[in-house]
């Protein structure tokens, strides 16, 4: 049997067979807006102040005030689990599209493929020293799309998906990737990250009859037995919420 990890946020257990695998990587799918920096951090912030795990987010679109005073808004104070030595914010945003916008990909770094690595490689061993620092179980990485406007080339950002994500996973915590799908569709393509990983959880909005309804499906979470229905879910002041009662698409 697979260990599991309580993620805390409610009804998403019941939907992976009690928890995610612990110690691996899960990818979390989905398009702008479908709520997947929440996810990620309130798995973070739940095992901070309910099971007494430690965690990182590591942050490609956000700096650290803005995530802070964002998450808040979920009564999530994050800053005060830094002081308490229970959370660590790396702020990877240097990494980001917006700052490769900045650079007018001119620079040499953005040239040469070691020179686009090597960022990669420097924030994975900052990611180490700080799992060790604060003795963390949980990290999230929000997300991997930023990184991947370094690589131009497809096999070149292959490559270094397929480098980073093996890097995760020799990492000893139990690891949320977030990720942007630019299209969905019921025949979406899959990504390569996907084979690479353990789990992958798809969030979208469904428009139907001129109203939304936000839809999460666990598409695989290997070692345990899921709820693979399509169920809604729900953003509100307490975070995100999901019904897995409450499949969208009902055989009988
Ligand atoms: N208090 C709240 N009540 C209801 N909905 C909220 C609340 N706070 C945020 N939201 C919703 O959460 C969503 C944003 O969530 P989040 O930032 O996690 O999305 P994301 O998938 O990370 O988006 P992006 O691709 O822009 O990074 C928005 O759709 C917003 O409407
Ligand atoms: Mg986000």
């Amino acid at each position: 049997m697979t260990e599991t990890v309580q993620t805390g946020i409610y009804g998403l257990d019941e939907m992976v067979g009690g928890g995610f695998p612990k110690n691996r990587i899960i990818l979390i799918l989905g398009g702008p807006g479908a709520g997947k920096t929440i996810l990620a951090s309130q798995f973070l912030y739940k095992g901070i102040a309910e099971f007494n795990e430690n965690a990182i987010f590591v942050s490609l679109d956000e700096g650290k005030k803005h995530f802070y005073s964002e998450m808040m808004n979920f009564g999530w104070d994050f800053q005060k689990a830094e002081e308490e030595g229970k959370f660590g914010f790396i702020d990877a945003t240097r990494l980001s599209r917006v700052a490769m916008l900045k650079e007018k990909m001119m620079s040499e770094e953005s040239h040469s493929l070691r020179g686009k690595q090597l960022p990669i490689d420097k924030l994975v061993e900052q990611l180490q020293e700080k799992i060790k620092e604060i003795d963390a179980k949980r990290v999230a990485l929000d997300t991997l799309a930023s990184l991947f406007y370094r690589f131009l080339d497809p096999i070149e950002r292959r490559t270094a998906g397929v480098d980073l994500i093996e890097a995760l996973s020799d990492l000893n915590t139990t690891t949320l990737v977030t990720t942007e799908l630019e299209y969905l569709s019921l025949e979406r393509k899959l990504m390569d990250e996907e084979f690479l990983v353990h789990g992958v959880i798809m969030m979208q909005t469904l428009f139907s009859g001129g109203s939304t309804v936000r839809a999460m499906q666990v598409e695989k979470m290997r070692g345990v037995s899921v709820n693979s229905n399509l169920v809604p879910y729900t953003i509100d002041r307490n975070g995100l919420e999901v019904y897995p009662a409450m499949s969208l698409f009902r055989d009988k």
